[in-house]
């Protein structure tokens, strides 16, 4: 087909209004693509906040089912969470403890709040006294004898009542390992929602903070992927297509949205974008300068997101998204 061009072609046309603007939108953000990331700790009335976050806490379970009470009426269907254990152990008891905090807020908000979709985040790194997303040893992060740990992890959140269990550790071999226990155990109905290409970024700064889980030596560029490849983003990803995921999310996002729309573009699964802690902190305080404006620039790069292909957006801004849109 070739194109007519200028005087009859004039692209200009389309943009005319706002309304015709909207009609001809090739993409659109909805409240119903949102994820809200929370953070939960033991305590009362607890709401503590992060330094290199603005507007993000860490909460006590009473708190959590405010703070999700409020993101359900105004749309959010969906939280993330993570848990920063009492204590911290060589064998990430915490995150498999029956009653550990993330089974603990996920039976309460499924009680409270039916409705709301509860992921929970699969990963040791919040729980481990070392920091890593791994059993360690000899200064190593052992892969298989990880597998049964996270395995158990995802196992007792969906027991707990989670709708969708997301392994973040960037182990090999961690799909399947946590579908065949989620399946031995009856939870067959449970997805998995992949951080399949999970890079080695420097964008987690601030979330290392809120979560309590920088690495105690060393860093996760032996697990988490070298922000130089794209090509084995793809491998990454259809490996754990292959071994059950559901879903799947490139982290982070906007410096990766060439791995989202390639991703969407191979595989055409329900693809997540995570907007992660550096992506808000940026924005958060080039605003509070008065140096860009913080809704614009907060739903463009969404928007941009979006764009590329993801349909999922997991973002701190959940809340104000869902109102700057209604
Ligand atoms: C845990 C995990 C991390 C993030 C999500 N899950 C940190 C990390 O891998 O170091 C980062 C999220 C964010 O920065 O917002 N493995």
């Amino acid at each position: 087909m070739t194109l007519p061009g200028f005087p009859i072609a004039r692209p200009r046309r389309l943009r005319t209004s706002s309304p015709l603007r909207r009609l001809v939108a090739e993409t659109s953000l909805n409240v119903s693509q949102l994820v809200l990331p929370l953070f939960a700790r033991s305590g009362k009335k607890l709401r503590r906040p992060i330094g290199a976050m603005p507007g993000v806490f860490q909460l006590s379970p009473d708190e959590i089912v405010r703070e999700a009470t409020l993101a359900h009426s105004l749309g959010v269907p969906a939280v993330l969470l993570f848990g920063i254990p009492d204590h911290k152990d060589a064998k990430a008891s915490g995150a498999y403890a029956k009653h550990g905090i993330v089974q603990q807020v996920t039976r309460l908000l499924k009680k409270e709040l039916p409705s709301l979709l509860v992921i929970t985040d699969v990963c040791l790194c919040e729980y481990m006294e070392h920091g890593h997303c791994g059993l360690v040893h000899g200064g190593k992060i052992l892969n298989d004898p990880t597998l049964a740990l996270l395995a158990r992890t995802a196992a007792s959140q969906a027991e707990a009542g989670a709708d969708i269990v997301a392994p973040s550790d960037m182990m090999d071999g961690r799909i399947h390992a946590i579908r065949t226990e989620l399946d031995k155990r009856g939870l067959t109905d449970t997805p998995i929602m992949s951080y399949a290409a999970k890079f080695a970024s420097a964008f987690y700064g601030p979330f290392r903070e809120v979560a309590e889980s920088a690495p105690a030596f060393g860093d996760r560029r032996s697990y988490q992927m070298d922000a130089a490849n794209g090509r084995e983003a793809l491998r990454e990803v259809a490996l754990d297509i292959k071994e059950g995921a559901d879903l799947v999310m490139v982290k982070p996002a906007l410096a990766y949205l060439d791995i989202i729309h390639r991703v969407k573009t191979e595989f055409g699964l329900p693809t997540a974008a995570y907007a992660v802690s550096g992506e808000h902190a940026m924005i958060k305080a080039a605003a509070a300068n008065g140096w860009i404006d913080e809704r614009a620039v907060t739903l463009e790069s969404l928007l941009a997101m979006r764009r590329a292909g993801a349909d999922i957006l997991i973002t701190y801004a959940a809340m104000d998204v869902a109102k700057w849109i209604k």
